[in-house]
């Protein structure tokens, strides 16, 4: 898995990691877990999403009108870079989401 995106499914790399928290329609738990659906900042400038899901989140964040005291745990241990390239991409341009593709070097360079 070390190097090419190709080798890596985001949707795929998304239900294994991040559904059970953030559920398979994005959509979050309200007051638990934040939606990614339509959260600006999934789908704003990439570093610094990268940046939260390679070292995770603490304290209160604030999304589409509801607040969460969460955590979110660091992915730059578990996941390569192309995991989390190929992850990033698929949850910046699933449900209804727009933003560009996010590569492995992008990840490798963000901290
Ligand atoms: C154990 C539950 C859990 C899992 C699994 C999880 N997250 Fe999270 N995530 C959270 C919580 C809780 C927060 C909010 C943290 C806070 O309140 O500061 C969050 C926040 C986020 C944010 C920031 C949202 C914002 O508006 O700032 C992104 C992006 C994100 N998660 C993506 C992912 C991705 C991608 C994965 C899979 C690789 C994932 N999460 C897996 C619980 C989880």
């Amino acid at each position: 898995m070390a190097n090419g995106a190709a080798a890596s499914d985001g949707a795929t790399v998304y239900q294994t990691n991040c559904s059970s928290c953030h559920q398979a329609s994005g959509q979050g738990l309200a007051g638990t877990f934040p939606p990614l659906a339509g959260n600006p900042v999934v789908t704003g400038s990439a570093a610094p999403v990268i940046h939260i899901v390679k070292d995770g989140l603490t304290g209160q964040i604030s999304v589409k009108g509801g607040t969460y005291t969460g955590q979110m745990p660091a992915w730059g241990q578990t996941l390569s870079n192309a995991d989390i390239a190929a992850v990033l991409t698929y949850v910046r341009s699933a449900w209804g989401n727009a933003a560009s593709a996010v590569t492995p070097a992008q990840v490798a360079a963000t901290h």
